[in-house]
């Protein structure tokens, strides 16, 4: 009899888990005042893959004129490092530009780059916590940016509502509370908003690795065109772990991005260990 109460309430359990799904409420404010945000709307968007960058090249080699090691990549350029699950990540920090394109000569308009700042997109196999901008230049050069949060596998949120430029200054704050409970603050440091995330119910997260990342994402499994862009600078970049230790660029592989025919399209560079750059090549 008990164990039978005991496997109920098991089925029970299980039945529960999987019916809670990610759930979040938004607050706005307007230069450190809440104001209504009754007019922002969270449109959801494919999950763009973003989640799909962890395969960079282990063969790194050290770069002889900035003695840093490097990494390539098929889509990411920037900064991924870890902790270890003994002390996981509990919080991930960083500045850096909305992408201000100009279009790439030679392959098809339009052409994308989207800069973002997350936790486990490297070492986690089944899901990834981040927030960030996506920029697109049109046939015309004319450009629209956008902010967007996404807790893979999950949709992603496009943020409409709030205005977004190429080379305004954002934010992203990640706070990790537990493994399906973050708070992610996404502020415009240009234009003196924030807008506030309370998630709960997401995909349990590892808490393994924290990342600073320009990408050429991945959208219905189809790499989009990467465009050229004005040097991209993430500054004062940290995470935080439980045991209270600051992960940054201190020891990291600065990673290039290497399209799939050998060209460099993205250099990382690291100005030192919180503030490093991102420069359009090839
Ligand atoms: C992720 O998958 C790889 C390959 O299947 C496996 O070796 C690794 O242990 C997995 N990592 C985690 C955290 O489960
Ligand atoms: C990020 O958010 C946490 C939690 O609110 C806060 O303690 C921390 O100071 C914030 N970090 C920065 C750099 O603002
Ligand atoms: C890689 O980039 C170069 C230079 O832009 C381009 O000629 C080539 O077609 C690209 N390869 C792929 C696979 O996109």
């Amino acid at each position: 009899m008990r164990s039978l109460i005991h496997s109920l309430l098991v089925t029970v359990l299980m039945v529960w888990s999987t019916l809670a799904e990610l759930r979040y409420v938004a607050t706005l404010e307007q230069d450190g005042e809440v104001v209504d945000a009754s007019h922002i709307e969270f449109v959801p968007i494919p999950p763009l893959s973003h989640g799909k960058h962890a395969g960079y090249s282990p063969s790194s080699r050290r770069d002889s004129n900035a003695k840093n090691d490097i990494s390539y990549s098929d889509n990411w350029c920037g900064v991924a490092h870890r902790s270890t699950s003994s002390d996981p990540v509990t919080n991930i920090f960083g500045y850096f530009t909305v992408p201000d394109l100009t279009l790439r000569p030679g392959i098809p308009a339009p052409q994308f780059a989207a800069a973002w700042i997350g936790v486990d997109g490297a070492k986690c196999n089944w899901t990834m916590l981040q927030a960030g901008v996506t920029t697109v230049v049109n046939s015309n050069g004319g450009q629209s940016a956008s902010a967007w949060w996404e807790w893979y596998p999950e949709v992603s949120y496009a943020i409409k509502g709030l205005t977004v430029r190429p080379g305004d200054w954002m934010a992203v704050n990640i706070t990790i509370q537990d493994e399906r409970t973050s708070r992610v603050v996404v502020t415009n440091a240009q234009r003196g908003y924030a807008i506030t995330l309370a998630l709960t119910d997401g995909p349990k997260l590892c808490r393994l690795d924290a990342e600073w990342i320009l990408e050429d994402f991945y959208e219905k499994n189809e790499q989009v065109a990467f465009a050229k862009f004005s040097d991209v600078w993430f500054q004062d970049v940290a995470a935080t772990t439980a045991g209270g230790k600051t992960i940054n660029a201190e020891g990291a592989a600065m990673v290039h991005l290497r399209n799939r025919t050998g060209t460099v399209l993205c250099r990382a560079e690291k100005w030192d260990n919180s503030n490093f750059v991102v420069f359009s090549t090839g």
